[in-house]
């Protein structure tokens, strides 16, 4: 059985930490200098690792494996949140640096072909997703147009600052995979509450996005008698606050929604704000409540507008992300070696995070495992995991992609 360097793989994932780290955290948005620095020592370590590397138009670092056979894709995201932890992504990627290893030191595995990705911004700084989109050919001229980040940085512009312009993009050949498996940190509690130290997810959420803009009259806050206001900020208060009353009566068990930004302007304490905007996200495993979600935001804002005063406009504030069910075969490997390593120590569970696997599963069977998270807690500087569910989530992903492979090019 090929055994993953317990040491390698740490000391990997810690310099890769060591870019962008901001005390516990770390600074690494997507085609930022860090992000794209971290790319090119990633590109180095999967040649050091034999692979054919490469950095295409998007920045998606891929490593070919130079063997023959049907591959494995393994791989995940090295961007972060605005202020990001130090796993989210990096766990996977430094996983399937450390498998393509493993593998090709043991007589038993070593012609075994594993590609090894880092997809870029999947943490949506311009576009959720926006390097497994592009290497399925899922990204449109359309999407890309007028693609922001939330400065106004236009996404054309942070492609050349990074020296990608007219580089080519990849395209992944279904032909050449057997499949893609994505590890990750469960960025939630359930491993922990339960006391297990593998999850096998079962499916992903689907995500949809709404940007509202509220547009009043700007005016003094003394002067101005409150029944002849247009104060664009009353009009979010009252949106955000109807929606938090609406959606639980059409929301399922896992459905979850979040306002997580908004502006108002100009933001004075003496002034009636004439205009606001703010972002609505909701996640769930099935379509049924995301466009119920939908149906009851389109109430709602033609019942305010109809009262006059604040118009209030509702537009779609990303690409969507459709919920996505892993693939059976995948997952019996990875839960057949989560048993081997953690007997009665693993479990299934869905996934209320976006991962590049919701993307890829489009055009190859894909799976995710997941290691527990300290606390539940992501997204977040103080976002960690044990050394020990590390080490062992990488052997589990190791074992599984063996025995995948060798499946895949029996006979
Ligand atoms: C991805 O990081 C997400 O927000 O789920
Ligand atoms: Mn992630
Ligand atoms: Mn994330």
């Amino acid at each position: 059985m090929a055994r993953i360097n317990a040491e390698r793989l740490l000391s990997d994932l810690r310099h890769l930490r060591s870019i962008g780290a901001q005390g516990r955290g770390v600074v690494r948005p997507a085609f930022s200098p860090k992000d794209m620095e971290a790319r090119r020592w990633l590109k180095q370590r999967y040649e050091a690792a034999r692979l054919e590397a490469s950095i295409d138009g998007v920045g998606n670092v891929y490593g070919r494996s130079r063997r023959p056979g049907k591959a494995l894709l393994s791989g995940s995201h090295s961007d972060t949140q605005p202020t990001g932890g130090w796993l989210d992504g990096a766990l996977g990627v430094v996983y399937a640096l450390e498998v393509v290893r493993a593998l090709s030191e043991d007589a038993a595995t070593k012609s075994l072909p594993v590609d090894a990705v880092s997809f870029q911004d999947e943490e949506s700084r311009f576009l959720g997703c926006l390097g497994s989109r592009s290497i399925t050919g899922a990204l449109s001229p359309d999407m890309e147009q007028g693609a922001t980040d939330s400065g106004g940085v236009a996404l054309e512009a942070a492609l050349r600052d990074a020296g990608l312009a007219g580089v080519p993009r990849l395209r992944l050949d279904p032909a050449r995979y057997c499949g893609f498996v994505e590890a990750h940190i469960e960025q939630g509690p359930t491993l922990e509450d339960t006391a297990h130290r593998i999850g096998v997810v079962s499916g992903i959420v689907g995500l949809r996005g709404i940007r509202f803009e509220f547009r009043g009259q700007q005016n003094h806050a003394g002067t101005t008698m409150m029944k002849t206001r247009r104060d664009a900020s009353t009009a979010l208060y009252e949106l955000a606050h109807r929606i938090n009353q609406a959606f639980p009566t059409v929301a399922a068990e896992r459905t979850v929604w979040t306002m997580g930004r908004v502006r108002v302007e100009p933001n004075a304490t003496s002034i009636v704000p004439g205009y606001a905007d703010m972002d609505l996200q909701f996640r769930d495993l099935s379509e049924v409540p995301l466009k119920a979600f939908e149906a009851v935001v389109e109430r709602l804002v033609a019942e305010m507008n109809a009262r006059g005063g604040v118009k209030i406009t509702a537009t779609p504030s990303r690409a969507p992300i459709a919920p996505t069910q892993m693939d059976p075969g995948l997952r019996a490997h990875l839960e057949a070696a989560a048993e081997r390593h953690a007997p009665g120590k693993w479990q299934r569970l869905p996934s209320g995070a976006f991962h590049d696997a919701g993307i890829i599963s489009a055009v190859l069977p894909s799976a995710m495992l997941f290691i527990p998270s300290i606390g539940g807690i992501s997204h977040d500087f103080t976002e960690d995991s044990r050394d020990g569910d590390i080490v062992l989530g990488c052997q589990v992903l190791a074992d599984a992609a063996a025995a995948i492979l060798a499946e895949a090019n029996a006979s």
